[in-house]
Order: C-alpha cells, then sequence, then structure tokens
C-alpha cells in the first residue's frame, strides 16, 4: 500500500546536547544535575558510559550536518545545555567558547537548509543550581531559567524560529524523587509536584518573554504524553486510566496549553498533600501565556487497571494509588527496551488532542526503536540492515497520517534519533539513529539502512507499506 505524505509535512530527527556533545572544552563547574549523576553512579550507566564522551559531537558535528544534508532531513531538534552556556549562573556571564559552538552549529543547520528546534532545557540543569537552590524546587531558578532564555532570544532569534522551554519536563522528578530510582534517590512527591509546577510556572514565563520580545518564529514545549488504555470498560479501570492521564499528562498539558489545572487534578493533590501552592499572580501568568505549539514524545501504549490494594497510611504518596499496570496478552513488545510496540497510539494521539486540545498545532517530536546489539545486523557490505527500525517508523507514520487526514492539527514527525547516542543509564545499550556510531572505532559514523529508507521517504513523500498492525 502506498502512503502519502502531506507537503511541508516535517520528517526531521531529534537529539539533545548532553545526549551527543562529550565534555570536551566543558570548564570547571559546569556541571549539570546528569553530568554529577554519572559522576556519582558511574555503574548504573550501561559498560560506564555516559555524557562524557556522548557521540563526540562538540568535535565531530560537521560530519554529522553532512549526513543530514545527505538524508534530507527538514529539521533538527537539540538543546542549549544550560550548564554550559553560562561561567557564571547568576551573573548570567555566558562561556562564549560554548555559545559560539551553537552560533556554528545554527549556522551549519541553515546552511544546509534544515531548521534547527532549539530546546532550553533536555534534563541539562546546572549542578550549582542544585547545590545552592534544590534546583526547580526554588523560584530562584524559575527566574534564573527565564534570564537564560532571554539572553538566548537575543543571541540566537534571528536565526532560529522554533524553541521549546522543555523536553519531556516531568522526567527528571518522576525519576528522581517520585520513583526514586534515580540518583538522589529521594522519595518526596510533594517535591515532585513542586517540581512539575515551577517548569509550568517557568514555561509561562519564558512564552511572556519570547512574546513580548517580538521575535519572530514561536515557542512551544516537548511533552511525553502516554496514551492511557484502560484493561476494561469497568468503572473502576476507567478511573485508574483517568486519574493516570491527570498525574502524568494533563499536569502539563492542561496549564500549558489551557492555561489552568483540572479541578479534579488540583483536588487530588491537596487530598494527598502534594499541593503546590501557586499564587493568584503565578496562575494570572500561567493563564495568560500559553504555547504556540507542542512538541509530542510518543513511542508505547501505557495500560491500566484499577489498583486492588489500600494505599498504606503514612506511605509517601505516588499516583499508583489509583492503579496498577496492565500486560495486555500478546502483546508485541521491543525487547530491548521492555516497551510494548502499538503503532495505534499515534492515531489515538490524533483523536486525544483533537478531543482535548482542538486549536493547538503539534508534530511528534519523538518516535523511534531502541535496538540492542545492533552491530549483529550488519550484512556483507557493513551497512547496519535494520528493517525492524523501517517496518516500526513506517507502522507508526501510517496511524499518524490517517489522524492527519482526519483533520488532526500534527504537522509532522521526528525520528529519535539522528545519530545513535547516549541515553541516561542505558547508554549506548539501545541504538535508536538512523545513523551508526563505531564505538570501537573513533565514533565513526555512518549511514544505516533506514537512513537510505528516510531519504527516499523525503524525496518521494511517499512509502510502501507491509503488513498494516
Ligand atoms: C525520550 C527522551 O524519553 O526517550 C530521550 O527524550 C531518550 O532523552 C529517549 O533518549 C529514548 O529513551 P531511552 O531511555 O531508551 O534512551
Amino acid at each position: 500500500m502506498k502512503i502519502k505524505i502531506p507537503e511541508n509535512f516535517i520528517l526531521g530527527a531529534a537529539t539533545s546536547a548532553w545526549q551527543t556533545e562529550g565534555w570536551v572544552g566543558k570548564k570547571p563547574g559546569q556541571d549539570s544535575f546528569l553530568d554529577k549523576w554519572f559522576q556519582e553512579e558511574p555503574f548504573v550507566w550501561h559498560q560506564g558510559q555516559g555524557p562524557k564522551e556522548a557521540t563526540n559531537f562538540m568535535e565531530m558535528y560537521q560530519d554529522d550536518l553532512d549526513l543530514m544534508s545527505q538524508i534530507g532531513i527538514s529539521h533538527y531538534r537539540t538543546s542549549i545545555n544550560w550548564s554550559r552556556f553560562f561561567v557564571d549562573y547568576e551573573n548570567l556571564i555566558v562561556d562564549e567558547d560554548y555559545a559560539s559552538h551553537i552560533d556554528a552549529l545554527i549556522d551549519g543547520l541553515l546552511a544546509i537548509g534544515v531548521q534547527p528546534i532549539i530546546c532550553l532545557e533536555h534534563y541539562e540543569v546546572p549542578y550549582q543550581l542544585m547545590e545552592k537552590y534544590d534546583a526547580w524546587s526554588s523560584k530562584k531558578v524559575v527566574d534564573l531559567f527565564a534570564q537564560y532564555a532571554q539572553l538566548v532570544f537575543q543571541r540566537y532569534g534571528d536565526r532560529v524560529q522554533q524553541w521549546v522551554t522543555f523536553n519531556e519536563p516531568i522526567v527528571s522528578q518522576t525519576r528522581c524523587y517520585l520513583d526514586a530510582i534515580r540518583w538522589p534517590h529521594e522519595r518526596n512527591s510533594k517535591k515532585w509536584m513542586l517540581w512539575n509546577y515551577h517548569k509550568v510556572l517557568a514555561t509561562a514565563k519564558v512564552v511572556k518573554i519570547f512574546h513580548e520580545g517580538g521575535y519572530s518564529g514561536r515557542i512551544g514545549c516537548i511533552i511525553n504524553p502516554e496514551m492511557v488504555y484502560p484493561r476494561s470498560s469497568s468503572q473502576e479501570d476507567l478511573d485508574a486510566a483517568r486519574r493516570y492521564d491527570l498525574f502524568y499528562n494533563r499536569v502539563f498539558l492542561d496549564p500549558m496549553i489551557k492555561g489552568s489545572y483540572p479541578e479534579e487534578l488540583i483536588e487530588l493533590c491537596k487530598e494527598n498533600d502534594i499541593y503546590f501552592d501557586p499564587t493568584e499572580e503565578e496562575l494570572a501568568l500561567i493563564s495568560t501565556n500559553r504555547l504556540d505549539f507542542v512538541g509530542l514524545n510518543q513511542y508505547y501504549p501505557k495500560r491500566v487497571k484499577s489498583q486492588r490494594f489500600a494505599w498504606r497510611e503514612g506511605e509517601h504518596f505516588h499516583p499508583e494509588k489509583y492503579y496498577e499496570d496492565f500486560q495486555l496478552p500478546g502483546r508485541q513488545m521491543n525487547q530491548s527496551r521492555g516497551w510494548e510496540i502499538y503503532p495505534q497510539i499515534m492515531y489515538d494521539l490524533s483523536l486525544y488532542m483533537n478531543r482535548n486540545y482542538p486549536d493547538i498545532p503539534w508534530f511528534i517530536a519523538e518516535n523511534g526503536m531502541g535496538q540492542e546489539n545492533e552491530e549483529n545486523f550488519k550484512d556483507q557490505s557493513g551497512m547496519i540492515d535494520d528493517q525492524y527500525r523501517i517496518d516500526y517508523i513506517s507502522q507508526h507514520l501510517y496511524h499518524l497520517l490517517r489522524g492527519v487526514e482526519e483533520g488532526s492539527k500534527c504537522e509532522g514527525y521526528m525520528l529519535w534519533a539522528f545519530t545513535d547516542c547516549v541515553s541516561p543509564m542505558n547508554a549506548f545499550k539501545n541504538r535508536y539513529g538512523l545513523v551508526s556510531i563505531d564505538l570501537e572505532n573513533d565514533k565513526k559514523r555512518s549511514l544505516k539502512k533506514s537512513a537510505y529508507w528516510f531519504k527516499s521517504v523525503i524525496e518521494n513523500q511517499s512509502f510502501e507499506l507491509e503488513n498494516k498492525m
């Protein structure tokens, strides 16, 4: 079946600063929260690899630009590393060496006709601000982030047309303070909700600065809403799914897009003593400074059922009070990543957006297939024959385009990732790239089969779909 792609549909790829750059040129004191975690617990990172080397992007970015040009992607998303952008975060003294690298990167992208999408924080909050203010626990950090954004807009706003405040603003605090599976392993659900809130507030402040600054282009945020599927149509399972959606999805989407929090979420926060006590002035700021667009990361479905057990008195709150995970018998799995594969999430996401946020333009900001031991898939010429990735992308694109046909405001699809890159904990275990990075051979880049396929999709504005899922 031939699937056509609408004109001007974004076909791009994404990554982040910390997952590619490496520490070459990083000055003392410029650690991010993540860098510090890597230093504290290198053993949790697969084979001890982490942000220190990443893909050596600082030295090798020109190689990647050449490959982007060869494949023909329309957009590339990465972040500015906040922890490296300054030598003094409070007096806002810019690190000119690092800032010129960003200049060169942006100019290089524009020169080959690739639109940069620039994110201001992809977990790169400076460690110094964590030590001094406990990072996003503090309104001081919210203000410093807004000032950082203003400087960045002044410097690059003439060339960058698409900005995002955060990538997946819920993730760090969920892993660190709610689930406590990552350093500093503190169970503190009130802090979890406060960080959620402060990132919403920071976004509103940055949106205001951007709009009042009269820059061309637009400002958004990248959220990872999980499509939640209840086990059954029973009221208990429906309640579990609705509450999951409130705590993990609508907690960002509603205030950032609609300008206010869902009442039920506020009630649940109060009931569970994790309310974040906003001022009237802050709520007014959030209500009037909303996103121009939203990027959505989408990988797997979230299946839930009602919680069978009563919550223990005095136990730290967790949204699991209201749900349990449910595993659908017969589900298809990405065994490397442990994520279910269910391409229909893309169509269901379109319906979700139409139903809840019909006016805002959005695009898929990440979707992709992480594969372990990818070197085993080399063909005789040495190219990685990643047909599984081609199948994964085509299935997801197909369902996304079904949504577009039915009127969703989806503008495009960005693959995670352009090259293989480092992930939190998994490091280089699961490879995601169109471009392979040879760790044994000076990080040499080479195109995978999926890169040639993606190039042909872009050139032909269409692809063949086999075995629709
Ligand atoms: C997204 C993140 O959640 O998923 C990326 O924005 C991350 O930073 C990607 O790398 C893939 O997840 P993982 O853990 O397999 O790398």
